[in-house]
This record gives C-alpha cells, structure tokens and sequence, in this order.
C-alpha cells in the first residue's frame, strides 16, 4: 500500500485476490484418511478474511458463510488450493468467493471442491462498524460475480428475516 493512498478510494477486486495452499495431513483427516469438513471451512474462512483484510485494510468479523457443498473427497497427502476475492461491498460489510482446489501432484490432477461465499463486517478496535471502499470489477467474470453477489444478498436478507420472525 503506498502511504498516499486515499483509504475511503475504491479499490480493483484484484487488490484482494489471495491465494492459500495447504498439504492435507494426517490430522486434517478421518479415520479412513478423508479431509474432515470442518478443517476445510476453517480454511476456507481463513481464506475469505485475507481477501476481506486486503481490501478494506480494516479488523473484519465473518457474519455468514453460504451453503457449502463439498464436491469430490480430498485426501491425506493432496494439496488444497484456496483463491479468494472481493465480489462486492455493500455498506460496512462485503461478500468475499472463496474457490477451492485440490492438486493431487502424482495423478497430476486438479479438481474443483467447493465454492463458498462469505459475508465480512468490518470493524474497528472497538467493534464500530465501518463504511467499506467500493470494489471496482475489472473483468467480465469479476462483473457476473459482482451482480451475482448482489441477488445473493437479497436471498440473504430475506432468509434472515424469516429465521428471526420464527425465533421471536
Ligand atoms: C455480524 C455482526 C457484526 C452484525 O452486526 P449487527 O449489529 O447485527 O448488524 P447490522 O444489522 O447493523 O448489519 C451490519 C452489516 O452486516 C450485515 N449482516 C448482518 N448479519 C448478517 C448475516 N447474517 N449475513 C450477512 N450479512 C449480515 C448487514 O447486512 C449489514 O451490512 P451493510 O452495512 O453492508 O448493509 C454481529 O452479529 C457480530 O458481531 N456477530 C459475531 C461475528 C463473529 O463473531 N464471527 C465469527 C468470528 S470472526
């Protein structure tokens, strides 16, 4: 970051884009030497909060993580690719798309797991929330992402609403 850099400035989505990777050993794994679940949520929002980090360059909180599926098995010994980014900022939160890969390096295969979408608030040492700088997407995939996030908000919205009316 250059110390000129104006902090409420919108920033490109690849300011954020991060990438983690990650050996699967044998206490990731079950019994029978499959990635636990858990263990790849706990990346995946690892990965999430670097790219939430990176573009607002604040403290930030995860508020919801979507539905996962978890589409091929991963095992002890495979590598995991997580890539993160910005797809869209709301006010004072953000949703962040985390992609996930596994290479197996000796059938030289790689294979899409799962794709997760993250909500971030972003907050001060003191728990304020703060306004976060726009995200400007540069590509046509970053722009479907970007519309994509705002439909899912709106799903979001609606579905914590319904789940507070039936908790009241
Ligand atoms: C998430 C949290 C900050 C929301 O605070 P709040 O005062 O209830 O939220 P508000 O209604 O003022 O909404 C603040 C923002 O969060 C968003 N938000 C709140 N709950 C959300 C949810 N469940 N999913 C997605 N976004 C959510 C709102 O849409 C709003 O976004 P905007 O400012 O961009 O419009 C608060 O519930 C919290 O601190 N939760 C615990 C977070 C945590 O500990 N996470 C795990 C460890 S990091």
């Amino acid at each position: 970051m250059n110390e000129n850099d104006d902090m409420d400035m919108p920033r490109p989505v690849r300011d954020s884009q991060s990438e983690m990777a990650e050996i699967v050993l044998p206490n990731d794994g079950n019994p029978l030497g499959a990635l636990l679940g858990g263990r790849l949520m706990h990346w995946i929002d690892l990965a999430g909060a670097m790219a939430a980090h990176r573009h607002s360059r604040t403290y930030v909180v995860t508020a919801s993580i979507d539905h996962l599926d978890f589409l091929v098995p991963v095992h002890v010994g495979d590598l995991v690719i997580l890539r993160s980014s910005v797809n869209r900022v709301f006010h004072t939160s953000m949703e962040v798309g985390v992609k996930v890969w596994v290479e197996n390096y000796l059938a030289d295969e790689c294979k899409h797991v799962s794709s997760a979408y993250l909500t971030f608030v972003a907050i001060d040492a003191q728990g304020k929330h703060l306004p976060v700088p726009a995200v400007v997407p540069e590509t046509d995939e970053q722009r479907r992402r970007y519309d994509d996030a705002g439909r899912r908000r709106d799903i979001r919205r609606l579905e914590l609403e319904r789940r507070r009316s039936v908790r009241r």
